[in-house]
C-alpha cells in the first residue's frame, strides 16, 4: 500500500508540509530546501513514501564529513518525517530500510544519524563512539549513531562535521 520512490520537483511543497507538521516547526523543511540547493544533495537518496498517491513521509540522506587524519565523506540521515496521521504504521521504518538498501548499492561506507536509540538500533545503528567517530553535538553518546555498511573500513575515524546548511536546525 505504501510506495517508496525518489522525490521529484512536484513533491517539494508536500514534503515541506509533512516536515513542518511532523516536527511542529519549519526548521527541517528549510533544511531540506537548503540541502537540495547544495552540492551535498543526493537525488537517489531523497525518498518519499506515498499512500494512495499522496506523499505522507520523507527521508533525506546527504553527504557530511568525518574529519580525522583524512577527511572522508559519509552519509548523514536527516531529516526523517512522517505525517502525524500516518505515524506508527511502519512508514518511517520502511523509508529507513529503503534508504539503507540504496546506500549499500551505492557502496557508501557509513550512515550517521542523531536520533532516538530505541528506534534506530532496530536498523543496526550503534553509538558512533564505539568506532571512534565523534559527535559534533553535546548529546549523550547513545543518541549519535552510525550504521556500518559493507564498504566500511577502519579508517573512518574522527569527528563528524556537518555542512553549515545544518546550522539552523
Ligand atoms: C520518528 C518518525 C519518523 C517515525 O516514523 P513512523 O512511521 O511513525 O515509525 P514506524 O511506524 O516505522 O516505527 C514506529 C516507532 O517509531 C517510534 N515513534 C514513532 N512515533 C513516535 C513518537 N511520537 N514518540 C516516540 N517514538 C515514536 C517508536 O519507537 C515506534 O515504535 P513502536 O510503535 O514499536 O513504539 C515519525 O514519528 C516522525 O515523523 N516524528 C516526528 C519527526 C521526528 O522526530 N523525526 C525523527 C528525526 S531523527
Amino acid at each position: 500500500m505504501i510506495n517508496i520512490r525518489c522525490e521529484t520537483l512536484a513533491d517539494y511543497t508536500v514534503i515541506a508540509e509533512v516536515n513542518t507538521l511532523a516536527f511542529g516547526q519549519e526548521n527541517e523543511a528549510k533544511l531540506v530546501e537548503e540541502i537540495r540547493r547544495s552540492e551535498r544533495y543526493i537525488s537517489e537518496l531523497s525518498l518519499v513514501a506515498e499512500f494512495e498517491n499522496v506523499v505522507v513521509g520523507q527521508i533525506l540522506f546527504s553527504y557530511i564529513d568525518i574529519v580525522g587524519e583524512e577527511t572522508l565523506q559519509v552519509l548523514g540521515l536527516a531529516p526523517l518525517a512522517v505525517h502525524p496521521q500516518f505515524q506508527r504504521q511502519g512508514i518511517g521504518s520502511a523509508l529507513i530500510k529503503a534508504g539503507l538498501e540504496i546506500a549499500e548499492a551505492k557502496k557508501e561506507a557509513i550512515v550517521i544519524v542523531l536520533g532516538h536509540p530505541e528506534f534506530y538500533t532496530r536498523f543496526g545503528f550503534q553509538p558512533s563512539i564505539v568506532y571512534g567517530i565523534e559527535s559534533p553535538f553535546p548529546v549523550p553518546e547513545e543518541f549519535f549513531m552510525v550504521k556500518l555498511l559493507q564498504s566500511y573500513h577502519q579508517r573512518y575515524k574522527g569527528k563528524v562535521v556537518y555542512p553549515s546548511t545544518f546550522d539552523g536546525v
